[in-house]
């Protein structure tokens, strides 16, 4: 969606100093617009994400005759259309660069009466969708695919849905969270189980619109049939988008800092255990709920980083958080093991490849496995030239790894941070990071 290419330029900086606040949790905002479309009534939501994707994903319901009214930066009011008022559209549903968004609007509109056609960009139309075709074609969906089974993907209208009961093959709330929204317009329950349990906003968020749900950790049953209510929903700040300035403030030396109400669900937060892990020193101060999810501000100081062998376990509650965490092992003395993240080479960029190239072009030794990486960490990071591939998490943590390279660093095609994390480049430079745009 972002046009044209544009670079930055990041160099050493000053440590990273006070208070400041990143934007609304991206999941949670694509979730919210979504159940307040399909709801009975008015939803409210505050802290919304200003995302490109998560804008896209407003767009595409306003496309399907959802009035969306926008009162302030990051509010939103939802005129619900009720679970079978959405109005199909002759035009192409654009999810821009969002997997999250495609994956559950393919699951909310394989129950409606009209087809749809959803498409995305460069990036999102090399992702797999067979992992949410399939399992909704055992529930009577009709979904068709590109060659691949990639997008984009015609969504055939008009099928009665039926719950399945269901063991997902890889972790991925976005695939539980199709199957549930598809599930609304099932008969009978949809039962779903997890190899490892994943982010559950799309269950809290059912319930919260009185769906009745039951779930736990890895496993979700939910009944169709019913209605959803409008309620308001308030946004924490994005975990995700505060790894940046935990990493950041990790190691530059100087630093203390101050990140506020950041959302901790324990399913997002494995980076914070694994930075504890490396020695970092985060505290969790001022805990407290937002909108029913726990919250806190972040203070994280400079310490000096020891690499580790990531655990296993925490792979799913920091998957987007692996291109911070790989910045993170390339300043911290020792290596550092990542197995078992094999779903990062089908993120918005394969991840394992562009962070390895990228590190490498820097200077850092690192070695790509088929699900994971070896990084020699606390050698110096030089100055080069690294390729974001288009993803916004790559470009913002090589904005971080130059805050300590021994010179310039250029980040080439950054222009999709503005969908997970607009003004990055402003509140980084306020904190203290030397981050610029590169002249055209
Ligand atoms: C998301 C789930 C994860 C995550 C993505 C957001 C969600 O994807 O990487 O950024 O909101 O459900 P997978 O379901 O592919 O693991």
């Amino acid at each position: 969606m972002s046009g044209e290419r544009r670079d930055w330029i990041a160099a050493a900086g000053a440590p990273l100093r006070g208070r400041l606040r990143v934007p609304g949790d991206k999941s949670i905002s694509h979730r919210a617009v979504m159940l307040g479309a399909l709801a009975d009534g008015v939803t409210r939501i505050s802290g919304f994400l200003e995302g490109e994707d998560t804008r896209a994903t407003a767009r595409v319901f306003e496309q399907l005759g959802v009035r969306i009214e926008r009162p302030a930066h990051g509010e939103c009011i939802v005129h619900g259309a009720g679970l079978h008022g959405l109005q199909g559209s002759d035009c192409v549903l654009d999810c821009g660069n969002a997997g999250t968004g495609m994956r559950l609007l393919a699951g909310a509109l394989a129950g409606q009466s009209f087809d749809s056609v959803l498409a995305g960009d460069a990036s999102l139309s090399k992702r797999p969708m067979r992992r949410v075709t399939e399992p909704l074609a055992t529930m009577g969906a009709r979904i068709d695919t590109g060659t691949g089974g990639v997008p984009p993907l015609h969504i055939h209208g008009g099928q009665q849905l039926r719950g399945i009961e269901y063991a997902l093959p890889v972790a991925s709330a976005q695939v539980k969270s199709a199957l549930l929204l598809a599930g609304l317009y099932a008969d009978g329950d949809t039962v779903l189980q997890e190899p490892h349990p994943t982010r559950d906003y799309t269950e809290r968020m059912l319930a919260a619109f009185g769906w009745p749900i039951e779930f736990g950790p890895g496993h979700v049953r939910l009944q169709g049939g019913h209605r959803l209510r409008a309620t308001d929903i308030d946004v924490p700040a994005d975990f995700s988008s505060a790894a940046f300035f935990l990493v950041a403030a990790s190691v530059v030396p100087g630093s203390e800092l101050c990140i506020e109400a950041v959302g901790i669900n324990p399913r997002r937060t494995g980076l914070l255990q694994a930075l504890r892990l490396m020695g970092a020193d985060i505290r969790a101060e001022n805990s407290r709920e937002c909108g029913g999810e726990p919250v806190a501000d972040l203070v994280v100081r400079h310490a000096a980083l020891h690499g580790i062998e990531v655990p296993e376990t925490l792979v799913p509650d920091m998957i987007d958080e692996f291109p911070a965490l790989f910045i993170a092992a390339a300043c911290a003395s020792g290596r550092t093991v990542v197995r078992g993240a094999a779903e990062l080479r089908v993120k918005e960029s394969d991840r394992i490849a562009t962070m390895a190239a990228g590190l490498r072009a820097l200077g850092v030794g690192i070695e790509e496995t088929p699900d994971g990486a070896l990084i020699e960490g606390g050698g110096a990071i030089g100055g080069g030239v690294v390729d974001s591939h288009g993803d916004h998490r790559i470009a913002m943590s090589f904005a971080v790894a130059a805050q300590v390279a021994v010179g310039e660093v250029r980040i080439g095609d950054i222009a999709n941070v503005a969908t997970s994390f607009p003004g990055f480049k402003e509140l980084a430079t306020t904190a203290g990071m030397t981050l610029s745009a590169a002249p055209l």
